[in-house]
This record gives structure tokens, sequence and C-alpha cells, in this order.
């Protein structure tokens, strides 16, 4: 797309300022001559109250700053491009999606998930991977990691997770730099995360670079297609120039030399032309073939193999421009995967589900306000019409005294007729059941596709991962956290918890599951 013909950089346009060889003014216009010098009673006497230029320009400075992410704080973006190569209307009705060779603006944010935002890129750590593509019909947003499966079940234990991964709240020494008591207790206590972590213990945790990962919109989605028929769709992003990962040594070392590797590499990658590109790919499965695999397509810690169902190609992601103002594009957007677009619909995983509450939640005490939407960078290139008004920092000036519906005044928008005329309409779906607080049994085999990942690793990749779970374990200070860990490697694979029980010294032992059972395949041989 010519950044000319760019929809979402016409219209960030005109939000953009640029101050070279202008005069300066305070923010009310008025031309000043001296913002070096404070307005004092004498050369060398106090500083007056009335210095309205001093005030304005301390108090914008002390209020600078605005909460940082409260996960993925650590971030960089970039704008470009996404096309369609071959249509998906066969499943979807997106526009962007089913028009072959259409070209969607995007920004994308990459992401480490643990750290502050001033933390080194090179922690071993998932990588965030959200996209929010402006297409003609509102935002849409993919707000997915580099790896395919996440470590819970349920929303429910979110807060859980976090905090135990966060610095621990009596030092907040970052768990990579001291103890790791916290992270492993709780994982050593939830089956459900060990296909994650064996992906987070493997090279996939370390990349060379955010231009050398994959992306993956990891729950399973639907779409749904001009007559209403639905199938499961899995989201892919498959880097052209390859997957490379760094070794822990070198990790290690680049984060003490250079904490902004991964955010220098892809703003100079930019700047040089060396526009970082992805195959889009996605998975689909017929709607009737729902219950046809051995896991649940509504459990995120599953993914569905490739040999089963092949990722077909679509589309290509390029990003082409780097922002220009960090806070206002890359700390300013706010992803949510409950923003969709006809033809694409979220299933009842009830960790995505979750998601769905928690993103505007987050976001209004981040941003501040209900109208974060009308930041430059949020704003759908769609224009916006509703009833809903006013609010904290409120920008778009609506007309008429019509806020309401239905009504019989007009001037408003016709909302009723409007509704029968296309637009988002929920994917019916048949629900039935009791009122339950419990998982479905469809959701207990947590080892079959741990030990999947592990065996299908080269075996520098196997040395890698067991090198990762022994310096993890090391810093274990409860030898009781690292024999539970242990015991979950075992229902994996017998070898790499003999080897890693050998290093930190600890025996193995069989578990028993939350439930009190031992998993029928505790034997992996
Ligand atoms: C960011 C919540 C699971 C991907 C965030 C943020 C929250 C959050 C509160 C900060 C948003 C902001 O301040 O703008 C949750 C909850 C989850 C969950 C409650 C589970 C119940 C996931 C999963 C993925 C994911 C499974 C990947 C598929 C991301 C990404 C960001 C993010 C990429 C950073 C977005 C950005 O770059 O601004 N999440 N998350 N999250 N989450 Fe999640």
């Amino acid at each position: 797309m010519k950044e000319t013909s760019n929809p979402k950089s016409a219209q960030l346009g005109h939000s953009t300022t640029d101050n070279t060889d202008q005069a300066l003014t305070t923010n009310q216009g008025l031309k000043i001559n001296n913002d070096q010098d404070s307005l004092t009673a004498g050369e060398r006497g106090p500083s007056l109250l009335e210095d309205f230029i001093l005030r304005e320009k301390i108090t914008h400075f002390d209020h600078e700053r605005i909460p940082e992410r409260i996960v993925h704080a650590r971030g960089s973006g970039a704008h470009g491009v996404f096309k369609i190569h071959k249509s998906l209307a066969k499943y979807t009705k997106a526009k962007f999606l089913a028009e072959e060779g259409k070209e969607t603006p995007v920004f994308v944010r990459f992401s480490t998930v643990a750290g502050s935002a001033g933390s080194t890129d090179l922690a071993r750590d998932v990588r965030g991977f959200a996209i929010k593509f402006y297409t003609e019909e509102g935002n849409y947003d993919l707000v997915g990691n580099n790896i395919p499966v996440f470590f819970i079940q349920d929303a429910i234990k979110f807060p859980d997770l976090i905090h135990a991964v966060k610095p621990e709240p009596d030092n907040a020494i970052p768990q990579a730099a001291s103890a790791h008591d916290t992270f492993w207790d709780f994982i050593s206590l939830m089956p459900e995360s060990m296909h994650m972590i064996m992906w987070a213990m493997s090279d996939r945790a370390i990349p060379r670079s955010y231009r050398m990962m994959e992306g993956f919109g990891v729950h399973t989605f639907k779409f749904i297609n001009e007559e209403g028929k639905m199938h499961f769709v899995k989201f892919h992003f498959k880097p052209k120039l390859g997957v490379h990962s760094v070794a822990w040594d070198e990790a290690t070392k680049i984060s003490g030399k250079d904490s902004d590797f991964h955010r220098r590499d892809l703003w100079e990658a930019i700047e040089n032309g060396a526009f970082p590109e992805w195959d889009f790919g996605v998975q689909i499965i017929p709607e009737e073939d729902e219950h046809k695999f051995d896991f649940d397509l509504l459990d995120p810690t599953k993914l569905i193999p490739e040999e089963e169902v092949p990722v077909e190609l679509v589309g290509t992601l390029t990003l082409n421009r780097n922002p220009d103002n960090f806070f206002a594009e890359t700390e300013q957007i706010a992803f949510h995967p409950g923003h969709l677009v006809p033809g694409i619909d979220f299933t009842n995983d009830p960790l995505l589900q979750g998601r769905l509450f928690s993103y505007t939640d987050t976001q209004l005490s981040r941003l501040g306000s209900p109208n974060f939407h009308e930041i430059p960078i949020n704003r759908s290139i769609n224009t916006v019409h509703n009833n809903q008004r006013d609010g904290h920092m409120r920008q778009e000036i609506t007309k008429g005294k019509v806020s309401y519906e239905p009504n019989s005044i007009g001037g408003g928008c016709p909302f009723q007729a409007m509704m029968k005329n296309g637009g988002f309409a929920s994917q019916e779906e048949r629900v039935d059941g009791k009122k339950v607080r419990a998982r479905s049994q469809s959701f207990v085999d947590h080892y079959s596709q741990a030990k999947l990942f592990y065996n299908s690793q080269s075996e520098p990749e196997k040395t890698h991962l067991q090198n990762a779970l022994i310096f993890e374990l090391s810093k274990v200070t409860i030898p009781a956290i690292r024999e539970r860990v242990v015991g979950q490697l075992n229902f994996i694979n017998k070898e790499l918890a003999a080897a890693v029980a050998k290093k930190v010294g600890v025996k193995i032992t069989t578990l028993k599951q939350p439930n009190g059972s031992i998993p029928a395949d505790a034997d992996p041989k």
C-alpha cells in the first residue's frame, strides 16, 4: 500500500505536529519569548506564583507518565500493511480477508510479558504479537503471542499466574535476577501449564529478533461466511526470515550490553528499508469436526498439529514505517481480543472469555478515560456514530440534541433501521447445561502435547531446554518445589526428569493430580 493511499497514515497525519523552525508557544497557542528563565522578583529574588509559563511547563511535566501495562509493559511497535493474496470468502465475510488483493493498514506491537517497561528485551519470556487491523468495517485486533498455547485454561487463574511470575512482592526483584520460588511453586501445582512450560523453556522464549518469530492467535476463533456457515479457525504468522533464537549465554551477554536489542533491531531494519514480513496462515476446521480431535478445541493449552490440519498461507503482513512518537502510538495503543468485525467471532474458550472483560477494564485505568478510542492510534478509520457521550477528555463534538434511541425527533442515527441492514451480529449458538464452576473433562489431558513438543525438538534443542530447566530450578530455594516440578516433568519424559533431578538435587516422585488421580499416560515410553 503506498503511503499516500494508506487511510490510517492519512488520518494520523491530521494529528501530527512538526515543531521544526516554529516559534515556541504555550499550550494555549500564545507565542512566548523565553522558557529558560523563571519570572522572579528581582534578578536574585524568589519565583513568582503568577508565572503561568513556568507553572504550565512544570505541571505538564509532572503528569507525563501513565501507568505501564499490568502485563506486556515492555514493547515496541510499527506501522505496516496486511495483504490478502487468496480470498477467504468461502469461510468469512470479513472484507479484509474476503477480497483478494485487499490491503489493510495495521499497527503491530511486540512485547515481553513479565518485565517492566524498562526491562531487557532478551529475557526468557513469552513474546506478545498484537495486531490492530484498521479495516473499513472497524478495528479488528488479533492479540496473540509467539507461542501457540497458554499456561492456564481459565481466565480466573490469570491474576495468580501473573502474581507468581512478577517480581516477588517483598523485595521487588525480578525472578530472572534472583529467586524463582513463586513462579515454579505455581507451575508445580498447575499441571495444565506443562505444555506451555516446554515451549517457554525452549529456544522459542529467547528470540533472535522480533522479525524472526512466529505469531499465533492461540485461541480457536470462528469464521462466519455470507451464508451464515461457521468454521473454526486458528491464526498463524510465519516470519519470512525464518524462526531464530539466541543461546542463553548470548541472551545474558546481550542484555548486559544492550537491553534494547530487539527494539533497536526492529527500528533499524525498518529505517533501512529491510521491512519485516510474515506469511499469514489459517487452520480451518469445519463446524461438524469440532469433536473429532483427542483434545478440546476450546482448550487454550492445546494446539492443532499441522499434520492434522495444515496451515494454509493466504496473506502477508509487512511492517514498513516506524512510529513518529513512541508514547502517542506504541504506548497509547489499546488492543482488545473483543474488537471484532463481521465474519469473525470468538468461541467459548474460558481463557478467551475472561480476556474479553480484562482489556477494556485495564485500559480505563491505564489510559484514564472512557474516550481512549479517540486517541489517534486507536481511532477507527470508519467514522464512529453512536449515542455515547461525554466523559474525561472527550474530543469529538457531536452535533444535535438526540443522544438516545428510540427517538421520534430525528437528527441522531437511524439505528433501528441500520441494524436490520447488516452489521455485526453474534453467531447464534445453542447453549444449555447446568450453571457450574467446574472444568469439562475434555480439558484433563495435560501431558500428551507437552510430550509431542519435547519429542519434536532436535538434540541440541533438547539440551537447551534441559539446561533452561536446570538453570531455572537451581534458583528455586525450596527443595519441595523443585521436586514437584521434576515430578511433573516425569509425566512428559523420564530421561528429561532424571537429568534435571540429578542436577538440582532432588529425587523423582510420582505426583498425584489436583483431583487425586495419577495420569493414565504417566509412563511416557
Ligand atoms: C496485554 C490480560 C491472556 C496476549 C494484556 C493486558 C492485560 C491482559 C490486562 C494489558 C493491556 C493494556 O494495558 O492495554 C490478559 C488476561 C488473560 C490474558 C486476563 C487471560 C485470562 C493472554 C493470552 C494472550 C495475551 C492468552 C495471547 C494469546 C496479550 C498481548 C498483550 C496483552 C499481546 C499486549 C498488547 C499490547 O501490545 O499492548 N493482557 N491477558 N494475553 N495480552 Fe493478555
